[in-house]
């Protein structure tokens, strides 16, 4: 028998075990009409349920895999929508608060970005000179304005497979939301750091002269994630010095100097893969986001390995926690009853052009 939605409220009261008897009776009336998608940083409550986890490339790739008809995603609001946009059309994509959003992918919004356009067509042909690449953070709409503009998306994991195919069809990047990424991308490609600009979007184009901005290969939009640049170069030093044997691996959202002084840098997935792969006995340093790192300390330690994070205090992607199992058993029963709550739809006018721009990634990398 059909009910009717039942309201958050009476949820947001229930005790963790009582939410979690919800979810499994209702992930057991829904089977396989449901699959839960874990990004690495999701809780610990909340990851045991998954039955797909990764990172963005990983997790973008499998949401158009599956055919379960409720792809309910415990990630970010980006992340929901391309599962929406790669997803067929029978699927509903599904984020159980609509409030866990990326702080980085709202530092572009797509009339920065437009005038930005504007203001680079003032100074050089930027339909022809310049390929613009969104960091997969990002907006719907943003993808579509690479996808119109011959641009394309790129993640974590294949920034420099993206950025040297942008460069084989135009001469420079403009490159977004994400600083750090672009130029950690760039400096790998042996792009000299004075030819890396970063675009302030307060500023009048983007506080750079005329000159600057035509001598730049790469455009760097002012945007970070406030999670990694709570990592510094002082936290690695004093981890060498108590452990000269010690390895550093580090996301690259972190800034430029933390990535150059750690031994490897890569995307969730790579820094869970080495460090699952290193020998026995290791001892690591991991600048990502808290959930990730304590997971992964307590899966290696029967090896011997010790895996500690890089910052002295607590850095946690704040939005991702707020898909808790009050949410997550607010979402699933009321799924189970029939009825759909926090339907992530890019709108129909921004879908296409996005999938093309998320499409061209996934051919090439
Ligand atoms: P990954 O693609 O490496 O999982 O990164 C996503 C993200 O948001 C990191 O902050
Ligand atoms: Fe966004 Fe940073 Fe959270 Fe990643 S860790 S989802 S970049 S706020």
């Amino acid at each position: 028998m059909q009910t009717a939605t039942v309201n958050f409220d009476k949820f947001n009261q229930l005790q963790d075990d009582a939410c979690h008897e919800r979810i499994r009776a209702a992930r057991a009336r829904l089977g396989k009409k449901a699959v839960l998608l874990c990004h690495h940083y999701q809780r610990a409550d909340v990851y045991q349920y998954a039955d797909i986890t990764g990172d963005s490339l990983k997790l973008s790739r499998l949401a158009s895999q599956t055919d379960a008809e409720y792809i309910v995603f415990c990630g970010v609001h980006f992340m929901a929508e391309v599962a929406d946009i790669m997803s067929k059309p029978h699927q509903i994509a599904i984020l159980p608060d609509l409030a866990a959003g990326c702080s980085m992918a709202d530092m572009a919004n797509l009339a920065k970005v437009e005038r930005c356009w504007r203001e680079l067509n003032s100074v050089l042909n930027a339909d022809e000179q310049v390929t613009p690449v969104t960091y997969i953070n990002s907006a719907a709409d943003l993808k579509a304005f690479c996808g119109e503009r011959g641009g394309i998306v790129c993640t974590s994991s294949n920034a420099g497979t993206i950025a040297k195919w942008a460069f084989e069809r135009r001469e420079k990047i403009l490159f977004f939301p994400d600083q750090h990424l672009g130029r950690w991308t760039g400096a790998q490609m042996g792009i000299p750091l004075d030819e890396m600009m970063v675009w302030d979007p307060d500023l009048e184009l983007g506080g750079l002269t005329p000159e600057q901005i035509r001598k730049a290969k790469l455009l760097l939009w002012k945007g970070h994630c406030s999670v990694h640049q709570m990592f510094q170069p002082a936290h690695i030093q004093k981890f060498r010095n108590q452990h000269p044997n010690g390895l550093v691996i580090a996301h690259p959202e972190c800034s430029y100097e933390v990535c150059r002084q750690s031994d490897y840098v890569g995307s969730t997935e790579h820094i869970v893969k080495t460090i699952k792969d290193a020998a026995p006995n290791t001892h690591w340093l991991v600048g990502t986001e808290l959930n990730l790192v304590n997971r992964l300390a307590e899966e290696v330690r029967h090896e011997g390995k010790v895996v500690q994070f890089m910052a002295p205090t607590v850095c946690m992607c704040s939005t991702m926690q707020r898909i808790d199992p009050q949410h997550l058993a607010w979402t699933l029963e009321n799924l189970a009853d029939g009825h759909v709550v926090n339907q992530i739809r890019v709108p129909a006018h921004e879908a296409p052009l996005a999938k093309l721009a998320l499409e061209r990634m996934l051919a090439v990398s």
